[in-house]
C-alpha cells in the first residue's frame, strides 16, 4: 500500500466502513485522490462457513485499487483460512480489524475485544502474515480497551515483531466509541516506536484537521472516515492543502449532485435498485448536509425507492441552492 509520498500526491486514505464505505463510494473516492481503499469488515467465520454476504464484502473493482480486504475474528486458524480464501479476489494487502466496537463483533472475539488479548492478537497476526505472503498485511486498531487499559504500544511492537507491514490506529479507546476527541499523542508513541508506516485516524474533517495530525504526530498518512461522507471530493482538498497550501472550495451545487448520482447508479449497478436506493437514503442526506432547504430535502432522502426519484429530488435541490 502506498504511503504519503510527493511522487503519489495522496495524503489520505478513504477509512473501511461497514454499510457505508462500499465499491461505489471507495472507487468515488480513489478518483478523488484517496491514497488506497479498505474493504467492509467481513467475518473470517462467514468465510470460513461458506457465507455469500461475506464474499460479497471481498469483491474488490479496479477503479478502487490499491485495495485491501478487510477480516475480523480471533482465532488464529480460521482468520488465516479466511484470508486465503480472500487472496482468490486479489486485494493488494490484508487488513486486520482490531478495533471495531460493536456490540456483535465484541461478541464474536474479534474487532477490538482482541485489544484486551495481546497474545491471541499477535497469533493471529502471525497466522494471517504466514497465510497471506508475499501478500502485506496491515493491522487497524484503537488504543486500548479504555483509558485505564491504554495498549497501543505494546500491540504496535508484537504486530511489528509478527510480520505486518503497517498499521492504521484509531486514536481512540473502545470505551469512546465515536465520542469527539482524540488521542494525537498516541499515535506519535506508535509512529516512534516502530519502523513500520504508522496510519493515522480520528476526527479528520478538513484538510487543516489532517495537516495538524501529520504536524502532531509524524504519521506517514492519515486516514479519514466520517468526514468523506458525502464529500468524496475531500481527498482533492487534503491532497491540495498538503501538497502546496492550496484550499479548494467545496464543488459547486451541479457538481455534488452529478457525484451523488453518480455514487448512486454505481451502487444500483453492484447491488440492483432495490437495495441500493435504500442504502442510498444516507448518502443523498449527507451530501444535502448544510444546503438550503436541507432539513426538508433530508427528509425526502428517506422516502427515496428508485433512481428517477433521486434524479427528480436532486433537480429540486440544485434549483433552491442556484
Ligand atoms: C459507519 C461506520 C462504519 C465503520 N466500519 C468500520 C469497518 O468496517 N472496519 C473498520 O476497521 N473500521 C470501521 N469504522 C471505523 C472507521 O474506519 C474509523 O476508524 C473511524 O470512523 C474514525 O475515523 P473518522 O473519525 O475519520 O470517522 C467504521 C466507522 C463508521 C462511522
Amino acid at each position: 500500500m502506498e504511503m504519503k509520498s510527493a511522487a503519489s500526491g495522496a495524503y489520505a486514505a478513504l477509512a473501511p466502513m461497514a454499510g457505508v464505505a462500499d465499491r461505489a463510494m471507495r472507487e468515488l473516492c480513489r478518483g478523488f485522490g484517496s491514497a488506497f481503499s479498505v474493504g467492509e469488515l467481513a467475518s473470517a467465520k462467514g468465510i470460513s462457513m461458506g457465507d455469500k454476504k461475506s464474499f460479497e464484502l471481498l469483491e474488490i473493482s479496479d477503479a478502487e485499487r490499491p485495495m485491501g480486504s478487510q477480516l475480523f475474528g480471533c482465532e488464529p486458524e480460521i482468520m488465516a483460512q479466511a484470508a486465503k480464501k480472500a487472496l482468490e479476489y486479489k486485494p493488494d494487502f490484508i487488513d486486520i480489524n482490531m478495533g471495531c466496537p460493536t456490540p456483535k463483533v465484541i461478541k464474536s472475539g474479534g474487532g477490538s475485544s482482541l485489544l484486551r488479548d495481546l497474545p491471541l492478537a499477535e497469533k493471529i497476526i502471525r497466522a494471517v502474515v504466514r497465510m497471506a505472503a508475499p501478500v502485506p498485511v496491515s493491522v487497524k486498531f484503537r488504543t486500548g480497551w479504555d483509558r485505564e487499559n491504554i495498549i497501543a504500544r505494546e500491540l504496535a511492537l508484537r504486530a511489528e515483531d509478527a510480520g505486518a507491514a503497517s498499521l492504521t490506529l484509531h486514536a481512540r479507546t473502545r470505551d469512546q466509541m465515536y465520542a469527539p476527541g482524540i488521542d494525537l499523542d498516541s499515535i506519535a508513541l506508535v509512529k516512534q516506536s516502530v519502523t513500520i508506516p504508522v496510519i493515522g485516524n480520528g476526527d479528520i474533517f478538513t484538510p487543516f484537521d489532517a495537516a495538524n495530525m501529520y504536524d502532531h504526530t509524524g504519521c506517514d498518512l492519515v486516514m479519514v472516515g466520517r468526514g468523506a461522507m458525502g464529500r468524496p471530493w475531500i481527498f482533492s482538498q487534503i491532497n491540495a492543502y498538503l501538497k502546496d497550501g492550496t484550499v479548494l472550495p467545496d464543488p459547486s451545487i451541479y457538481t455534488k449532485m452529478h457525484l451523488l448520482l453518480r455514487q448512486v447508479k454505481k451502487m444500483a449497478e453492484y447491488k440492483g435498485e432495490y437495495i441500493a436506493l435504500r442504502e442510498a437514503r444516507k448518502h443523498a442526506a449527507w451530501y444535502m448536509r448544510g444546503l438550503n432547504g436541507a432539513a426538508g430535502f433530508r427528509a425526502l432522502c428517506g422516502e427515496l425507492k428508485t433512481f428517477a426519484g433521486l434524479e427528480e429530488l436532486t433537480l429540486r435541490v440544485i434549483e433552491k441552492n442556484l
